[in-house]
């Protein structure tokens, strides 16, 4: 990305990351009353810090979330953190919301061409907060990020921040969706809500999550986060062990993401926006996330074993 961001400033630098990326078709589609270029987008977390947009822009992504962003800046996890499992093309990460704060993040969107991409703002809490001020974390980033990004994702499925995946219970829920749509709605331009689940959600909670989000009438779901299960994975157990804790992303994600997607489709109004993610890997897995019933994709993992060309690949057959 450093590399790319170099060239980004050489004369005809811009023109050569397009030439890279590939020729990649606009289709452009209105969702959540924003017009997106094309329906795969660049997953949270990538883009932490609002870095790297005005590269990420030239290779073809119709949105990109930046974030997760924390109120104020913290490490995250000591290193190493972040681990390939190439015979599984796949990733395990304990990042742990490693980010420069929410005020690093307006200034680097301040300084945007107005050519930006679609952005959605992916808002978590500090570690340090307790989750039942979680809440306050939450309106704190959104209120600082609103006038900068076309929506926000509220990310309460890192399985990398002690306790935050139980804030998607119902009580906790209701809490900080409510109070982040009663301010959201008290601006002149509220904006669009999305929800990012676990994947490791009990049937339970995820109907509880369906319900919670009606109510509070958010504007979709995006499902889903990484995951903590190691089923199936051709890298065997000793390596895993070595690796130790963290999040699971990439092809062994796929099926349940496409199952909990599935699930959502059936479950929640048409007007809900359903975003799929996990384990989109070529344009058949892109297909099948869209028939299942997601109205835009986003990717993380294929990117990093793909490279320059990836929403090429994954756009076209
Ligand atoms: C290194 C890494 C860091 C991530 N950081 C975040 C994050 O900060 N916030 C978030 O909501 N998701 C984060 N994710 C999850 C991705 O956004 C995505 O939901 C997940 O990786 C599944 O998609 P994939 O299989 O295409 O990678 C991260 C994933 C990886 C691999």
């Amino acid at each position: 990305m450093k590399a790319a961001d170099t060239c980004r400033h050489l004369p005809f630098g811009s023109r050569f990351l397009r030439k890279l990326a590939g020729d990649i078709p606009d289709i452009p589609i209105n969702i959540l009353g924003l017009i997106f270029k094309n329906k795969v987008g660049l997953a949270a977390g990538f883009d932490k810090n609002g870095e790297y947009i005005e590269v990420l822009k030239h290779l073809g992504f119709g949105h990109i979330e930046v974030g997760t962003v924390t109120p104020r800046p913290q490490p995250g996890n000591n290193l190493p953190r972040l681990f390939r499992l190439k015979d599984d093309y796949a990733l395990i990460n304990r990042m742990g919301f490693n980010n420069k704060g929410v005020h690093h993040l307006v200034e680097n969107l301040r300084q945007l061409s107005s050519e930006r991409p679609i952005l959605g703002g992916n808002i978590g809490k500090n570690k340090d907060t307790p989750n039942e001020q979680a809440w306050q974390d939450y309106i704190y980033c959104f209120k600082y990020l609103h006038p900068h990004v076309d929506y926000f994702t509220i990310n309460l499925s890192s399985p990398n921040t002690p306790g935050l995946r139980a804030l998607q219970e119902k009580e906790p829920l209701i809490k900080i969706l409510s109070e982040i749509q009663q301010y959201n709605q008290g601006l002149e331009q509220p904006k669009p809500i999305l929800l990012k689940i676990s994947p490791d959600n009990s049937q339970t909670v995820l109907d509880d999550i369906i319900q919670v989000a009606q109510e509070c009438r958010i504007n979709g779901i995006i499902a889903t986060n990484t995951t903590i299960e190691r089923k199936g994975l051709i890298t065997p157990e000793c390596i895993l062990n070595e690796i130790g804790n963290g999040g699971l992303s990439g092809k062994p994600l796929f099926n349940r993401s496409l199952e909990v997607v599935r699930y959502l489709k059936t479950a929640l109004p048409d007007e809900m926006v359903i975003i799929g993610v996990g384990g989109i890997s070529d344009h058949a897995s892109y297909m099948k996330m869209l028939d299942s019933g997601a109205d835009l994709v986003q990717i993380y993992t294929t990117f990093i074993y793909q490279g320059m060309k990836t929403v090429k690949k994954i756009v076209q057959q």
